[in-house]
């Protein structure tokens, strides 16, 4: 792990789950020139593993468990409280399972990155892979959006594409889904580090100019 190093713009995760993500964007964090740095992971159950890859790596942990408090307001009032403690410049949510409310969200405008699974603006919400299946699409895969109040409706940076084959399972496809996800958020979470990506009025822009359609990488 590399020490508290002030320069680089510091980088919270947020997860609610297995944190497969979060250990992406460690293992990236810790190549040379990664530029960024994770300075805690936030969890809202306190039996989340992502809390001990955060451990394990010895990155500070915090849990903000949301079955205390008795409301939306509350739970993200608390939360933003220790957010706010680490400073951070950039807000990453790794499978974090809470709907956040609007205030949240505005406080974190343009710094506040999420991973989903579809290709948005295709199946926002739960249950993705399921309901692709069920439609009979052929093409399904991964966004990583800015975090706008609009559920899973934020401007779109880049998504990564997986084939549908007719064997697949909902189980398949959360693995093929899951393994561009961690390709694919490294990848932006360092584009934003850079200063290379910034969210516009209703827009991505990508090195200063207004993208057109998200980056998108194809199933190979
Ligand atoms: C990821 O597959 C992510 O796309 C999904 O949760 C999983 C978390 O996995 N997020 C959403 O469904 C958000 N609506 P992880 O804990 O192993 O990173």
């Amino acid at each position: 792990m590399k020490a508290d190093q002030p320069t680089l713009p510091r980088i919270l995760v947020l997860a609610s789950g297995s944190g497969t993500n979060l250990q992406a964007l460690i293992d990236a964090s810790r190549e040379r020139d990664f530029p960024g740095q994770i300075i805690a992971v936030g969890c809202n159950r306190p039996n989340a593993f992502a809390l001990e890859r955060a451990a394990q790596a010895n990155i500070e942990t915090f849990v903000i468990d949301h079955t205390k408090y008795g409301s939306r307001e509350e739970f993200d009032g608390a939360l933003m409280a220790e957010i706010r403690r680490h400073n951070p410049d950039l807000l990453v949510l790794a499978g974090f399972m809470r709907i956040l409310t609007t205030d949240f969200v505005r406080a974190f405008r343009g710094k506040m990155l999420n991973v989903h699974p579809s290709l948005l603006p295709d199946y926002t919400g739960l249950n993705t892979h399921k309901r692709v299946l069920e439609a009979g699409d052929k093409l399904h895969g991964v966004s990583i959006h800015f975090v706008t109040e609009e559920l899973d409706g934020g401007p779109v940076i880049a998504q990564a594409e997986v084939n549908v084959t007719p064997d697949d399972t909902p189980e398949t496809l959360a693995e093929k889904v899951q393994e561009k996800e961690h390709i694919l958020y490294p990848i932006v979470v360092r584009w934003f580090c850079e200063g290379r990506i910034q969210l516009g009025s209703d827009y991505v822009a990508f090195d200063g100019e207004p993208i057109g359609k998200p980056t998108r990488l194809p199933d190979n």
